[in-house]
């Protein structure tokens, strides 16, 4: 099993597009062939400042960033680019949960190969149709508010599984319905299409999410939703903004308890 990990690796610590998402590729493929996993104990993990992203696009700021009003088409450009370029950060996150913890059951590793495969997926949906745009990958600036979540969570599953896939991942089960409204208003079914796909396949990661914080609450016997929140306190000062997808994130193992508690916090907030 040292090929899989070395193949994460590569797929992590390559600046190429290409090359990411052939690495993932052969690392998930491989995770599917094989019945018996045994991870090496004597991996060596690399920093997560090692991980190594194209040098296009650039990063700016958010406020930098351009308009993406979907009315025209050079809105529609940098929306259809803008969620390029968080599937691709999605890829580099999932297989960075995979490499970057040792010790837990063969299943994580091979959900979230699983999970990184879909986020390929997804990119190369987007890229695909960008071309109808006259618009690659990269051609656009962009911002990299989604990766900083890993660096800061680089040594902590627990805060790892409640911010990626229960929160950042979880956000897109909340936004993506508007967006499909606006689109299929608008009759763009190619892009609605795509969206659709993605919006169903983020369930299942949002699902791992909830599996794997379950996971080590039970072995480590904490409560999950005192570690999810105390996590959401400490990273993002609490400041979590609804309306949420309560059907999707039901289905991806939101707690009633937990959902009310998401609410209570928004309110906070938007009182502000
Ligand atoms: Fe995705
Ligand atoms: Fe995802």
């Amino acid at each position: 099993m040292t090929d899989l990990f070395n193949d994460i690796e590569k797929a992590l610590l390559t600046s190429s597009v290409e090359e990411t998402i052939e690495m993932t590729q052969k690392a998930f493929e491989l995770s599917c062939s094989t019945s018996v996993f045994v991870e090496p104990s004597s991996r060596i993990v690399q920093p997560v400042e090692r991980v190594c992203f194209p040098e296009k696009p650039i990063c700016v700021p958010p406020r930098d960033l351009p308009r993406r009003r979907l009315g025209t088409e050079a809105g529609k450009r940098s929306f259809i680019h803008a969620i390029a370029h968080i599937e691709f950060n999605a890829i580099k996150l999932a297989l960075d949960i995979a490499y970057r913890f040792k010790g837990l059951p063969e299943q994580f590793y091979k959900d979230w190969l699983y999970v990184a495969n879909d986020e390929c997926k997804h990119f190369k949906l987007l890229c695909d149709h960008l071309t109808q745009f006259d618009c690659a990958y990269g051609d656009i600036p962009s911002h990299d508010g989604l990766w900083s979540m890993a660096v800061k969570t680089e040594n902590d599953l627990l805060a790892r599984l409640s911010l990626v896939p229960r929160y950042l991942e979880a956000r897109g089960l909340d936004v993506t319905p508007a967006m499909l409204v606006k689109l299929y208003a608008q009759k763009d079914t190619a892009s609605a299409e795509i969206l659709e796909i993605i919006l169903e396949d983020e369930v299942t990661h949002v699902e791992y999410g909830t599996k794997w914080l379950d996971y080590v609450c039970q072995r480590d016997d904490i409560q999950r939703e005192k570690v999810f929140f105390d996590n959401i306190e400490h990273y993002l000062k609490g400041q979590i903004l609804g309306p949420f997808n309560k059907p999707l994130r039901r289905r991806a193992g939101f707690t009633e308890t937990e959902l009310l508690e998401l609410e209570r916090l928004d309110k906070r907030q938007t009182s502000k």
